[in-house]
């Protein structure tokens, strides 16, 4: 366990609540009013300046931040402190008027105009040393004032939105060269003397579309990370030479968004954020917690919900609000999940402005609007919570594993409209999390000894060293459980020489023979009951005495009657297992049921009613349960053993959580 938890900023609360605050849209005199009522709101936090480059910078080198200057000490005369974000989503108009090339061109060639976001080129060297200008300046004013706790940097990382220009070209084209040295090595790699493809210099290779190979569309990934984490660094660097070490730098994720690697960007942060929204309909906790799960597990530490929704967006199919309770139940959640922060996106809505209708705390009169009584509450339950969280971190046993690499070459070549592997992952994570109560999401390269159980339900790209590693944690004793489309590939995306799971045939004692996409489901059956497998299916072949068959096909398409689907076998002091088949519900979580007890994973809390969420923080000599109820019915909620309530502030034995209810337990046991 980390022994300090960077998202607890020293001398403030353990956790917070805030909000994303505009002033720059507002006059002066308006403030204090603004800042009053969110201190009554218990509000702590303020994250602002993340789209106000042209109120800082109105013309080029000309920096006005007595404003914000006197922003963040209003704010801090209420006990908010602030989090200030660099502008470089929204670069000014007299700035793309005088510098053109600083605008990113998109796939069809049209440059983009001013007027939206993210509208800057991240690999424009121009681009570039403007932004390293502002966030300079932003970090000598602002680098060492007391009521500044920390960055976040850009906002969204203009979603990964790539400039398809000559520079940019050419800059993949250098990446490339620094990468495979030769073009022989790179011709080999993605072989291209496949539809004649071949490469006689680096200044032929184009940025890839759709239709493009899938070793050059893999590198193009790999270059959009390389220029999102550079045009990030960027600005880091220039952060950490004026700015005091106690400011935290931080970039707001958008969970499963795949534009990048974002365990790769989050390596410089000091903890990653995300902007946790529902859109139209309503929390799904597993897919909520998973999503946490996913950003804790970015640098394997707490992390910050920097935006969240204030009953309703603006942007989604039908903006419906949030239920009375829910946005309490979901700050909640973050929190038993990892979180120390969760800020409500927006304060106030602009007067006008594309985000004119979207969700608010106050209406745009500046007085509250209902939502921001439920915000209220949940922030002064938080601070009546401090103490218990203070220090503590949610521990796991029980990891999956999420590539980005594999992702992206499963996308690429689905081979069946119907493969989701983040859908395959979220099945797996909601038939293990009632098991264990607490669940990592980590990189396959993550270091995994301290886990009883790793499942990877999607690890298509796994190189050789990849497999050491995984074969590393076997051999010392832990469960590997593999799902189907595993150890297809190599780095390259490449084909790997053998058939799955390549480099760990031999440990599995097995291989796959023949994969399968499927039209219809198919029966299977076995030691772990019986059901159909869907969408995907692959024969398996044992070849080790001990490797032993836990699910077969019934009569099918004739190649996987009687096949087997699922094996498992002893290696080393643990335990690898490969379900070639996506299962349907009730088998997944009869093979998640086995994983459990054959991996001893037993729940951290103990058993609890259908529909209430378990989430457990550990701190010295203390554990912290947070419930929540998302059952449309009361629940009753036995404890293993006496506890603090902490928000009923009581000693008890059983908690009563009505839908949406909330209990925090601390257990000093
Ligand atoms: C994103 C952005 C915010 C705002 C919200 C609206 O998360 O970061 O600036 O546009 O969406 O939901």
């Amino acid at each position: 366990m980390e022994s300090s938890v960077p998202t607890q900023i020293p001398g403030q609360n353990a956790i917070l609540i805030g909000t994303d605050w505009y002033p720059e849209q507002w006059p002066e005199s308006r403030w204090e009013e603004d800042l009053r009522l969110m201190e009554a709101a218990h509000l702590k936090v303020v994250r602002i300046a993340e789209f106000a480059w042209s109120t800082m910078e109105p013309s080029e080198g000309r920096y006005e931040f007595g404003w914000l200057d006197r922003a963040i000490a209003l704010a801090a005369k209420h006990h908010i402190v602030s989090v200030l974000g660099t502008p470089t989503a929204g670069p000014p108009a007299w700035l793309t008027q005088k510098y053109p090339e600083t605008l990113r061109i998109d796939e069809n060639g049209r440059r983009a105009t001013h007027g939206i976001r993210a509208h800057g080129s991240s690999s424009s060297p121009r681009y570039r040393e403007l932004c390293r200008r502002i966030a300079e300046q932003m970090a000598i004013h602002f680098g060492r004032n007391p009521n500044v706790v920390g960055w976040q940097i850009d906002n969204e990382y203009g979603y990964a939105l790539m400039s398809y220009d000559d520079i940019t070209r050419k800059q993949f084209q250098d990446w490339l060269q620094a990468k495979y040295k030769t073009l022989e090595n790179l011709n080999t790699r993605w072989t291209t003397s496949y539809w004649s493809q071949t490469y006689d210099n680096w200044a032929e290779i184009p940025i890839p579309g759709e239709s493009h190979n899938p070793g050059l569309r893999l590198d193009w990934k790999r270059f959009t990370t390389y220029t999102w984490s550079a045009y990030q660094q960027n600005q880091i660097d220039v952060i950490r030479k004026h700015a005091d070490p106690r400011q935290f730098i931080t970039g707001n994720f958008m969970g499963f968004f795949d534009g990048f690697d974002h365990y790769l960007i989050s390596e410089p942060l000091t903890f990653a954020s995300w902007d946790d929204y529902v859109g139209t309909g309503h929390v799904d906790p597993i897919a909520n917690g998973l999503t946490h799960d996913l950003t804790r597990g970015f640098k394997k530490q707490n992390f910050w919900v920097i935006e969240t929704q204030p009953g309703a967006v603006n942007w989604s199919n039908i903006n419906n609000f949030q239920n009375r309770g829910e946005a309490r139940a979901m700050a909640w959640q973050a929190i038993g999940h990892g979180a120390d922060d969760v800020n409500y996106w927006q304060w106030r809505s602009a007067l006008n402005g594309q985000e004119e209708i979207h969700g608010v705390l106050v209406g745009p009169d500046g007085t509250p609007v209902p939502f921001l009584e439920e915000v209220s509450q949940t922030a002064g339950e938080f601070d009546k919570a401090q103490n218990a969280f203070r220090g503590t971190v949610p521990v796991s046993e029980v990891a999956l594993l999420y590539s980005y690499e594999s992702h992206w070459a499963v996308q690429y070549q689905k081979h069946t409209e119907k493969y989701d592997d983040i859908a395959l992952l979220k099945s797996y994570y909601g038939a293990l999390r009632p098991l264990a109560q607490s669940i990592d999401v980590v990189s396959p390269y993550a270091p995994l000894d301290g886990y009883k159980l790793v499942v990877a339900p999607n690890l298509n790209v796994l190189p050789k060293d990849l497999a050491d590693h995984l074969l590393a944690y076997v051999h010392n004793g832990g469960h590997l459980v593999l799902g189907p489309r595993s150890a297809m590939k190599d780095e390259f995306n490449s084909l790997l020489p053998q058939r799955q799971p390549g480099f760990l045939i031999d440990a599995l004692g097995a291989r796959v023979e023949q994969y399968y996409a499927l039209e219809k489901d198919f029966p299977i059956s076995g030691a772990l009951g019986s059901g159909v497998a869907t969408v995907w299916a692959e024969q398996l072949k044992t070849n080790a005495p001990d490797a032993q068959v836990l699910l077969k096909y019934g009569k099918s398409n004739g190649w996987l009657d009687d096949q087997a689907a699922f094996v498992t076998r002893p290696y080393g002091k643990g335990r690898i297992t490969y379900i070639g088949a996506i299962l349907d519900d009730k088998l997944t979580s009869a093979a998640a049921q086995w994983m459990a007890k054959e991996s001893g994973i037993a729940p951290v809390f103990g058993p609890v009613p259908d529909g209430v969420e378990v989430s457990r923080r550990v701190g010295e000599g203390k554990q912290v349960f947070v419930l929540v109820n998302y059952a449309p019915e009361a629940r009753e909620v036995t404890l293993p053993h006496a506890m603090k309530a902490v928000l009923a502030d009581r000693p008890v034995e059983n908690v009563s959580l009505p839908p949406y209810g909330v209990e925090v337990l601390l257990s000093t046991k």
